[in-house]
């Protein structure tokens, strides 16, 4: 029920029950009509939605044929209709709730409330994340536990096909399909809410940049037992390395880590390519990379997979998300929360985490000798301090030159060997956050025909190996030669601080000189902060750029 009263001159009202939709509708243009919640022609349903429904025209034809006037563009506009006319037909809601849930075809998580049990909150799951927030005296629904981690650690995670009932002091759990009832445990959100928040920060993202020290140390103590189970099954079988986004380029550079540590070669494909693409069966391993744990592309791979008789394993950084409860072994990276859109921190650990999974595997291989794997992880232990000290003295420079070049249009990022997958990334990170044009490339595609495009006015960003990756330092320093030589602008970011080469660079930006296994990674740490303040001097929403959404739930 709500009441109203006037306070501060505003008419506010007091209810005990609300719900809200905090994401852009699939369908229909950005609206007020295409805003949910979305109504029931006589007011009693409101409903929200994520996901798509599929088959929303036919349902809408058929509706509007009965009469019904839609007021939206929207798929989900078709629920609260579906409802009502059950409703009409049973006169009982829960009876309507199953009823229209039964004629939706495609993904949804959804949320209704309704004027016949004005205490009460429905909501149903159908491969888009659900969970329930049980508190002491009331209760929360949302599509991950941020929604109420600050009121509630208890969650409960909704399974697809199931629905729930909520009222302040009760909920109860059923399937859609048999109509059974269903006990359901509580999963405790070990992220307190403090984490969640700025911390005093101007942004989520370069708060997330600057807690890459802590998030590699953390990187470094996930469970071994999951990371040695999931490098005995890559020992005898064909292993295919699948994310989207980010975490595909994650799996490229994977792919780079493990033929050089553990001399396998690893297929890494991108999750909406996965099922054109692999032919997986019962001798595969297909290990997913995700930071949600929540994205349609990667779980309907994974199902694939899984259809074929596959080996999974996941490295998720969400706890009790879809992926991490549907893999036959889980790696939870451990990242804490990673709220804003841009993927960083998370994207990180999960290249640590595949570094100490190449080194298990080539030590049970006998690729690598006990001596060099403590090597190997003890460059990566000293890898919080050496971020933290370039974070720190190197920041001013990149926020000048970022300022410097802001108004750049096309960027192109070169780097050759595991660098080429830092190219891919950072040029990510500069498309989605600040808007602008950024194409990642192997350094080595240059004469084969982009070469033809360079002259002053395009700008590059060229990744350079350490020089004592002889090989590869020469190769990478060429292309930016070959740029050079037609009057392109090179930002050369090395670590050859008394290199005879620096000045073939336009722009330079040194780093100190690491190890070769730290050093792609470190790169990659200049390029999000560079892409970072490029976006704040160009104003743009850092934390939520626009058309984007944290986890994409949606194929
Ligand atoms: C990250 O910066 C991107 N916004 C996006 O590519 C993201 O990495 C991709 O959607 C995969 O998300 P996931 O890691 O949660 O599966």
């Amino acid at each position: 029920m709500e009441e109203f009263y006037q306070k501060d001159s505003v008419l506010r009202h007091k209810s005990h029950m609300g719900i809200a939709h905090t994401r852009w509708a699939t369908h229909g243009k950005v609206t007020r009509n295409n805003t949910h919640p979305m109504m029931s022609q006589d007011k009693a349903f409101a409903v929200v939605h994520n996901g798509i429904i599929s088959n929303y025209r036919t349902l809408k034809s058929q509706l509007e044929k009965e009469g019904v006037r839609f007021l939206s563009e929207t798929d989900t506009e078709v629920v609260p209709h579906l409802l009502q006319k059950f409703y009409k037909q049973t006169k009982n809601v829960e009876k309507a709730f199953v009823k229209t849930l039964s004629m939706l075809e495609g993904t949804y998580a959804v949320v209704m409330i309704t004027q016949y049990h004005p205490d009460t909150i429905f909501c149903a799951r159908k491969e888009s994340p659900l969970m329930l927030g049980i508190g002491d005296e009331i209760k929360y629904v949302g599509s991950d536990f941020n929604a109420f981690i600050d009121h509630t650690k208890n969650a409960v995670i909704i399974d697809d096909e199931e629905y729930a009932i909520l009222t302040r002091d009760r909920y109860v759990v059923k399937n859609f399909l048999t109509g059974e009832e269903i006990v359901k445990p509580i999963t405790r959100i070990e992220w307190d809410s403090e984490t969640s928040k700025k911390g005093g920060y101007p942004h989520y993202m370069l708060k997330e940049i600057y807690e890459q020290p802590q998030t590699i140390l953390n990187a470094l103590e996930v469970d071994e037992k999951a990371l040695d189970d999931v490098a005995e099954f890559m020992t005898k079988r064909n292993t295919y390395l699948v994310g989207v986004g980010t975490t595909f380029y994650v799996a490229k550079y994977a792919k780079y880590i493990f033929a050089r540590l553990a001399g396998r070669y690893f297929s890494s494909i991108s999750s909406d390519e996965f099922i054109a693409l692999s032919p997986v069966d019962r001798d595969s391993l297909v290990l997913a990379i995700s930071q949600s744990g929540e994205t349609y592309d990667t779980i309907t791979a994974l199902k694939h997979a899984q259809s074929k008789g596959a080996k999974t394993a996941a490295i998720v950084n969400v706890i009790g998300s879809t992926l991490s409860r549907m893999v036959d072994r889980v790696i939870l990276q451990g990242s804490g929360p990673e709220i804003c859109v841009i993927s960083t921190k998370a994207a990180l650990a999960q290249m640590v985490i595949l570094t100490t999974l190449a080194m298990r595997l080539a030590l049970k291989t006998r690729k690598m000798t006990r001596k060099q794997y403590n090597e190997a992880l003890a460059t990566l232990h000293e890898m919080p301090e050496i971020i933290g000290n370039v974070l720190n003295e190197r920041s001013g420079f990149i926020h000048r030159i970022a300022n410097q070049y802001k108004n750049i249009k096309h960027w192109l990022y070169l780097g050759r060997g595991m660098y080429y997958p830092v190219a891919l990334e950072s040029a990510l990170k500069m498309k989605e956050v600040a808007y602008i044009h950024a194409e990642g490339m192997p350094g080595g595609f240059l004469k084969h025909g982009t070469l033809a495009m360079i002259d002053s006015d395009i700008y590059s960003i060229v990744f350079m190996p350490p020089a004592t990756e002889k090989e590869l330092y020469e190769s990478t320093l060429s292309s930016v030669a070959e740029i050079r030589a037609r009057s392109g602008f090179v930002l050369g970011i090395h670590f050859d601080e008394r290199g005879k080469n620096r000045d073939l660079f336009s722009e330079e930006l040194i780093l100190p000189s690491v190890p070769p296994l730290a050093a792609p990674l470190l790169q990659l740490i200049l390029a999000q902060l560079f892409a970072y303040f490029t976006a704040t001097s160009l104003k743009r929403n850092v934390d939520k750029p626009r058309s984007l959404a944290k986890s994409v739930t949606v194929g």
